[in-house]
């Protein structure tokens, strides 16, 4: 049996996979996907005329002449064009007679509660709220924070701002009101939309007190937007805070949209750094939207009796890309859902699919190892057959997961698309085609057409096929970041100092015999925990905020579950004068101050007290090392340390706590 019709029938074995399967789609899929293999080379004759043939697909206020201006690293796409990103998104469908059609099925968490909005409701609802920004004085250009549960409110707030020309800066719902504080006083925001709360894992999650809170430090904000959700008590400024059901009432249906320019920002997205201060990562409209406007089309082999489910929040790039601007700017129809995975049981999610008819569904990694613990009882008590694709992103998939989704949720049938991208990159960049692509379990394959990517070595030079290196991405593609909010010296560092002329994304990859490509992490300090993004350097400067605390190295280590986990190592101020008894208390301190600093995503699995770090003789902490001993790994090379001891020293005290817990 060759490799492929092996892989086919293979799909009910879940143990003792080797990572040589090779999935192609079968036969009947293949033969109606949009899209053939002829796609590859067409892009890659002329890339920058092939994005311009897709960028036509959008609605041009003014038709653009110009397509890329690159002035490295800066580039601009279609600049002489103008268009309305809203308009894109919603009026087209319905001038061209879609009105009826759902945008979006949107669930609840309680259940029941369920509402479908169709496009001529968007565009009514759209319209009142780019009203309401405007009679509340926000202009062209002025930032909006918003900071909104998964209501279908949180995606009227985007799309008003782009219609009126504002760039929105969402901070995602489960941040505290610190990290949301920081966020508003960068962007220079003065105005944020939230709500008294959502539902989320059976509770309300109040909202409303963190925007209070945040805003104790941000006197330039001068509204707050409230949408009433969950019903509770509120805390109200009369003068800054408006109730978004009295202003909507109030407001015209219809409202008249002006056309920017392509170049015009769309928003800002925030990203932890590694050195600690948040990136504002910076959109533009027409390139921005071709991009992801293209790859969902062409990347999910769209029909147009799809339902589509992206199960992301919109407080991350995943809902902004694949649930506001890629979907809408097609017209289809999505399911929008509010609460966690188990809200209102362990099979939610399969219910959901099953009654609303769900035909592509794109989740992460990190929840996808969850339902794989919960058993296969939940999904398999559900009718799954109406799925058609699915998508991961977030943390490269490993192969258990890969084939897991595969086999339990797409019944053996669905192609799975690994969609490796980034907050930086706007839309999808690695990817499989599912009508096209045989693809293997964990890997993500292959540059999206009109991409191009390669993987180096340390000075930059190609690495052959069965290599490993630093993936780069060669060229400007549409959906880049345009910059670094307020900082392009840091733009320019972060992204394209490390190989001259190519983009540096961070991630390591490997080339394998074939030449396909498997992402294997971060190259620098940032770690993935369930999905979160979290720098190293955030979060020793929370550890390091605490007093008994002198100096903290955090690593992240592979955890089963969440993909990633947190471990810190960390000196105390005063170590030889805490006993035993009171350092177990310290520990669960440090661990509960960088929840409610940082994240509860942040959470250390483990702390370590140790006397001392390893660093090298410039004083520089060698986490590598620290990421060694608490993976327990031999040990990488320690030549360049100050104090070789240390580190066995700490491998010791490691055992010693692991013993413990156990
Ligand atoms: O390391 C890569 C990882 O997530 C990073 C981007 O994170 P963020 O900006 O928060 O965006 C997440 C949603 C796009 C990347 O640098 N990553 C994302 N998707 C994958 C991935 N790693 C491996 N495989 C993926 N499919």
């Amino acid at each position: 049996m060759d490799e492929q019709t092996r892989g086919e029938h293979n799909i009910e074995v879940e143990v003792d996979l080797d990572e040589f399967r090779v999935f192609p789609p079968s036969a009947e899929f293949a033969s109606r996907a949009n899209v053939g293999p002829e796609i590859y080379a067409e892009a890659a004759a002329d890339p920058v005329a092939w994005w311009a043939e897709k960028a036509r697909s959008l609605t041009w206020e003014t038709p653009f002449t110009r397509t890329l201006e690159w002035d490295p690293p800066f580039a601009t796409w279609f600049d002489d064009g103008t268009l309305n990103a809203s308009v894109s998104c919603v009026d087209r469908h319905v001038a061209a007679g879609r009105g009826d059609t759902v945008a979006f099925h949107w669930v609840g968490e309680p259940e029941g509660d369920r509402v479908d909005i169709t496009y001529t409701d968007l565009l009514e609802r759209v319209s009142r709220a780019a009203h309401a920004l405007e009679s509340m004085g926000v202009a062209s250009g002025d930032r909006v924070a918003v900071y909104m549960p998964m209501i279908p409110e949180a995606v009227v707030a985007l799309l008003a701002c782009a219609r009126i020309g504002a760039v929105h800066s969402v901070t995602f719902g489960g941040f505290t009101a610190e990290a949301l504080a920081e966020r508003i006083l960068d962007a220079g925001a003065e105005f944020v939309i939230t709500a008294d709360g959502g539902f989320k894992g059976g509770k309300a999650a109040a909202l409303k007190p963190q925007v209070d809170e945040a805003l104790l430090t941000c006197p330039a904000v001068r509204n707050v937007l409230v949408v009433r959700r969950t019903g509770a008590d509120v805390e109200w400024v009369e003068g800054r805070d408006v109730w978004w059901h009295e202003i909507m009432e109030t407001q015209p249906a219809t409202h008249v949209p002006v056309a920017f320019p392509a170049e015009h920002p769309l928003f800002l997205m925030y990203t932890s750094g590694t050195t600690g201060k948040p990136k504002g990562i910076l959109h533009t409209t027409g390139g921005y939207l071709t991009h992801v406007a293209t790859t969902f089309e062409i990347g999910f082999d769209l029909k147009p009796d799809d339902v589509f489910w992206t199960a992301a929040d919109i407080g991350w790039i995943t809902g902004h890309s694949y649930i506001v601007y890629g979907p809408l700017a097609n017209g289809v129809t999505q399911v929008l859902y509010e609460g966690t995975p188990d809200g209102g049981g362990r099979d939610r999610w399969w219910r959901i699919i099953e009654e609303l008819g769900v035909t592509v569904l794109y989740t992460a990694p990190t929840v996808i190892r969850t339902f794989m613990k919960w058993g296969e009882q939940h999904p398999g008590g559900h009718d799954l057959r109406c799925l058609r694709i699915l998508g991961s992103v977030g943390e490269p998939i490993n192969p258990d997961a890969w084939v897991w989704y595969r086999s339990i949720i797409g019944g053996g049938r669905c192609p799975v698309v690994d969609t490796w991208w980034q907050t930086e990159t706007g839309g999808w960049m690695v990817m499989p085609l599912p009508g096209l692509t045989a693809s293997k379990p964990g890997a993500a394959m292959a540059a999206f057409p009109g991409i191009s990517i390669d993987v180096v070595d340390d000075n930059g030079v190609s690495v052959a096929n069965g290599h490993g290196g630093s993936l780069v991405i060669t060229a400007p593609w549409p959906g880049m970041l345009r910059g670094i909010w307020g900082d392009p010296e840091r733009y320019r560092q972060t992204y394209w100092s490390e190989f001259e002329g190519r983009y540096f994304p961070g991630d390591a990859a490997k080339r394998d015999e074939d030449g396909d490509i498997w992402l294997l992490g971060r190259v620098d300090d940032e770690m993935y925990v369930a999905g979160h993004r979290l720098s190293t350097a955030e979060i020793e400067g929370a550890i390091v905020g605490h007093p008994a605390v002198a100096e903290a190295a955090v690593v992240g280590v592979s955890d089963e579950e969440t993909g990633q986990a947190v471990v810190a190592f960390v000196t105390l101020r005063q170590a030889g004068e805490v006993a035993q008894k009171h350092a177990a208390q310290l520990v669960e301190d440090i661990r509960a101050h960088v929840a409610s600093v940082v994240t509860p995503a942040a959470l250390p699995r483990q702390v370590i007290l140790t006397p001392d770090l390893p660093k090298t003789r410039s004083g520089k902490i060698m986490r590598r090392l620290l990421r060694d001993v608490a993976e327990h790994r031999a040990m990488g090379d320690v030549t360049t340390l100050n104090d070789p001891g240390v580190v066995s020293m700490i491998d010791g005290l490691m055992v010693a706590h692991e013993t413990d817990d156990s």
